[in-house]
């Protein structure tokens, strides 16, 4: 392979859609190795593009505005760094002979709960929550009874726990579904309803493939499993290597190469897996690095940004090391919008050793957005999850 110099004939271009915290990371690897990098999204000045080449802010459900952008820049890979994109474009584009990282199927497939449940469960017999699928009033009914109480509902499409609500009883089903497919994403109404487990933890299995153009094969291969909290729906704090026994890991790692061999292609995954009791279920997965792999940032000698870009671009990656325990946490907004926030105490922050800041450049808030993340590593994961808890706790957004 011979890799030209960014902006000149030759070079290698990454096309990210979708410009968020995720894709700056995948920039900066990007730029580090010589990429020339062109980073879209739906709004201006999102953090990708505070470290691009160029930039273009278009509709991205759109697949016209996709396309025409793709046959400007003729990109050597383009990268979903979100699910809200047109996928139809990303399936033509692929046609065409365009690289999408993964491929543009599993795009298509990771972002629709119900496809992926098909696919995990009834073709692969992955072990997942009991689950049905249903498109109605009537439908949500028979399935809670089915299911048995509590259960859970969610979207067809959607992400970051929108339109997931709780069921208790036979009474809340109308409102619940209602109140779901209002979040959807799309004019479906379908959801699936699932059955709603006791969480003890959460594990990430990042799992990736490439091709090793050595031996003419492709390799896919886990990294050490990542646990994660969420005391709500979203991602708050991620800790690496997890603590969980190796029986756990193994049967998660087992999962997520079955599930991420079946969807293919070149690039990272990150496999979401419930633990719940003995029981270790796949969730769900995400065809790009994962929120809870930030981490990576600093546990890893290669961290799932790099990976990514490599993959995308044919560059092999055959071993990723674990450095140090380590931990990541969220700063989020507290209030609605602002444009243009400050962050304060990150000099007090910075005092803890092995502390350090990402603030991600986003140009405005809105309550509970994730503005950075605070990155630690320690002796232990126990260490390491004190400091950035610490240091979280005192940067405030304003
Ligand atoms: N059946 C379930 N029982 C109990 N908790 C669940 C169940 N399904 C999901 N959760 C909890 O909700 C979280 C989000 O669920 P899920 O990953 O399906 O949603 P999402 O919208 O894709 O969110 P994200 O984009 O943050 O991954 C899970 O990480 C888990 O903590
Ligand atoms: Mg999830």
């Amino acid at each position: 392979m011979e890799i030209g110099t960014p902006l000149f004939e030759g070079a290698k271009k990454v096309l990210l859609l979708g410009s968020g915290e995720l894709g700056k990371e995948m920039a900066i690897e990007a730029q580090r190795m010589g990429i020339e990098v062109i980073a879209v999204d739906r709004y201006d000045l999102a953090p990708a593009m505070h470290v691009a080449h160029r930039k273009y802010v278009v509709d991205m459900m759109n697949g016209n505005a996709i396309k025409a952008i793709v046959r400007r820049e003729n990109p050597d890979a383009i990268i979903a760094e979100i699910e809200a994109i047109n996928t139809d474009a990303l399936i033509e584009l692929e046609s065409y002979g365009y690289r999408i990282a993964p491929n543009a199927n599993a795009v298509k497939i990771c972002m629709n709960r119900i496809e992926l449940r098909k696919l995990a469960a009834e073709k692969l017999k992955l072990p997942t929550t009991k689950y049905a699928f249903a498109e109605n009033v009537e439908e949500v009914r028979k399935a809670c009874k089915d299911i048995g109480y509590p259960c859970l509902i969610k979207p067809e499409m959607s992400s970051s726990g929108h339109g997931h609500v709780l069921i208790n009883k036979d009474e809340e089903a109308e409102d619940a579904y209602r109140e779901s497919i209002s979040h959807a994403r799309g004019k479906s109404r379908r959801v699936i309803v699932e059955e709603f487990v006791k969480v003890d933890t959460e594990l990430t299995v990042l799992t990736y493939r490439y091709y090793s153009s050595s031996t003419g094969n492709i390799v896919t291969k886990t990294i050490e499993p990542i646990e994660h909290k969420r005391p709500s729906y979203y991602y708050v704090e991620s800790w690496h290597p997890s603590t969980v026994s190796q029986k756990v890991k193994d049967e998660a790692k087992g999962i997520a190469t079955k599930i991420v061999e079946e969807l293919g292609g070149f690039g990272i995954y990150g496999v979401e897996i419930l633990i719940s009791g003995n029981r270790v279920l796949f969730s769900e997965v995400a065809p790009r690095p994962h929120d809870t792999g930030l981490v990576t940032l600093v546990s890893s000698d290669i961290n799932e940004f790099q990976i990514h870009i490599r993959s995308a671009l044919g560059l092999p990656t055959p071993e990723v090391k674990l450095v140090s325990p380590a931990a990541s946490h969220v700063i989020l907004a507290q209030s609605d919008e602002i444009w243009g926030p400050k962050f304060i105490n990150v000099e007090r922050a910075l005092e803890i050793p092995g502390v350090q800041v990402r603030l991600f450049g986003k140009p405005s808030t809105y309550n509970k957005r994730r503005m950075g993340v605070v990155l630690a590593t320690g002796n232990s994961v126990e260490e390491a999850i004190e400091k950035v808890r610490k240091a979280s706790s005192m940067i405030l957004v304003k």
